[in-house]
Parts: structure tokens; C-alpha cells; sequence
């Protein structure tokens, strides 16, 4: 598949904070990546990379001032084209993160504490990617459940979940500092029930179909 999951690392968070600071209204400190990375052993932190840009680096997208190059040099359509160059980076590995996603475990609760795309690759099926990612995790490193916080008014958000089965199970009243916003808090069912499974690896053998024909 074009797109590969890998476990984050200290050389990816520049990246990661040039993603989350066009994808949330405020942003954790580099500290806040670094302890969670080298000092919290039930922190999952990943990236989603796309194989294209790594093979060729900022080659790969283009803005209008270079639309008018060979039709081979384009690996999106034109109406996925940005206006502006989406990938800033020269370093290929970091440019070719399109997104990221973490959780902790708690016992035997997984809590995704982010899970962010570029906004400029969205609508890919790629934050839905990064979803599964997370769900696989929690069932390898032991939960039961999965829960998480998001905005009331984060509508894009709350469809991914509730499409992997999560449900409102409460308010957290003025959760965000930035704007006072209540958060939703949604659960998932015991992701090991035969009823979620089922769910979880239809919907994802779905996904990896229309990722492989891209
Ligand atoms: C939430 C987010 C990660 C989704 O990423 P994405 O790559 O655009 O999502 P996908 O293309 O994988 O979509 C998967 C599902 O999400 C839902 N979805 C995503 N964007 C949506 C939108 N704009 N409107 C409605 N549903 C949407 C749909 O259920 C979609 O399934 P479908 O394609 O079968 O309709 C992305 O919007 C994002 O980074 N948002 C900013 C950060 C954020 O709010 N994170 C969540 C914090 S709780």
C-alpha cells in the first residue's frame, strides 16, 4: 500500500507540530511530544507517511506557480492539488508525514488522546486509517475499550468514531480552555465482543481495499 504507519519518533515532531498547529486551535509544547515519547511507557504515538513523497521528496506536490510541469511529476489529481505547496520540508521522511495519532492505555481502557491529517489530505480515507491503527494497537497491547474527548462541534471527528462504533457516553462541560467548548465523551463497545470485531474488520478490509486501489 502507498501509505505506511510508523511509530513516532523525536526526529518526526517538528513535523507532527507543523501538522497539529494547521489541524487544532492550540498546541502541545515539543516537551509535551518528548515525554510522551521517551517518558510514558503507555503512551502509542504514530505517523502515517505516504510512500511517494519519501521515494520523491517535494517533487511530489506541486503549487500553481509549477502546474505546468509534465503530467508524470503530479501524484494527485488536479483537484487534490493544493493552492500553496503543502510539503514545506526538505527532508523527505518528515515531508512525507501526512498525519499522526496517538493513545494511552489506562488498565485496560485506551484513551486516543489525538489523532490529526494535514488538512490539505484529508477526505482520503487516510484519518480513518489512522484510526484503525489505533484500535489494532489497543487490541495488541491488551484493552478492552476506547474512548476519547471531541469537541460538540466537531462534526468530521465524531462521524469517523461513530462509523467504529463509538457512542456518546457523557459531557465534559467547558472541557477546552481555548474557547470554554464542551467535549463529548465517546466509548466504544468491548472491542473484543464478536459483535465489534466483526464490525471492526469489515469496515477495515473495506478501507484497505480503496487505500490498495489508489
Ligand atoms: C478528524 C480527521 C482526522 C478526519 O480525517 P480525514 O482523513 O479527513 O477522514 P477520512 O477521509 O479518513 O474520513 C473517514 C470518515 O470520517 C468522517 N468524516 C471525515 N471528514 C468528514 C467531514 N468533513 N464531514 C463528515 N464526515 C467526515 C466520515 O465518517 C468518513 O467516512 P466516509 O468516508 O465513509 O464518509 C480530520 O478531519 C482532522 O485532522 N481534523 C482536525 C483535527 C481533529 O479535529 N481531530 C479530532 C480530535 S477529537
Amino acid at each position: 500500500m502507498r501509505y505506511v504507519i510508523d511509530p513516532m519518533t523525536m526526529a518526526d515532531v517538528p513535523r507532527v507540530i507543523e501538522i497539529e498547529r494547521l489541524a487544532y486551535p492550540s498546541t502541545w509544547p515539543p516537551s509535551a511530544y518528548r515525554k510522551e515519547l521517551q517518558d510514558n511507557r503507555w503512551a502509542h504515538y504514530i505517523v502515517l507517511r505516504d510512500k511517494h513523497i519519501l521515494d520523491n521528496g517535494q517533487t511530489a506536490l506541486v503549487g500553481p506557480s509549477e502546474q505546468e510541469k509534465p503530467r508524470k511529476s503530479r501524484l494527485f489529481p488536479l483537484s487534490l492539488l493544493p493552492n500553496r505547496p503543502a510539503i514545506s520540508n526538505p527532508v523527505p521522511e518528515l515531508a512525507a508525514i501526512l498525519g499522526f495519532a496517538g493513545l494511552w492505555l489506562m488498565v485496560d481502557e485506551a484513551h486516543i488522546t489525538t489523532i490529526a491529517m494535514h488538512p490539505e489530505f484529508r477526505r482520503l480515507g487516510l484519518g480513518e486509517f489512522l484510526l484503525v491503527s489505533l484500535i489494532d494497537i489497543a487490541y495488541e497491547i491488551g484493552a478492552k475499550w476506547v474512548t476519547l474527548e471531541v469537541r460538540v462541534s466537531n462534526y468530521p471527528a465524531q462521524s469517523l468514531y461513530r462509523k467504529y462504533g463509538f457512542r456518546e457516553a457523557g459531557v465534559r462541560h467547558r472541557y477546552y480552555s481555548d474557547n470554554q467548548e464542551d467535549a463529548l465523551i465517546m466509548w466504544t463497545d468491548e472491542i473484543h465482543s464478536t459483535a465489534y470485531k466483526e464490525k471492526f474488520t469489515e469496515l477495515k478490509s473495506a478501507l484497505f481495499q480503496s487505500l490498495a486501489d489508489r
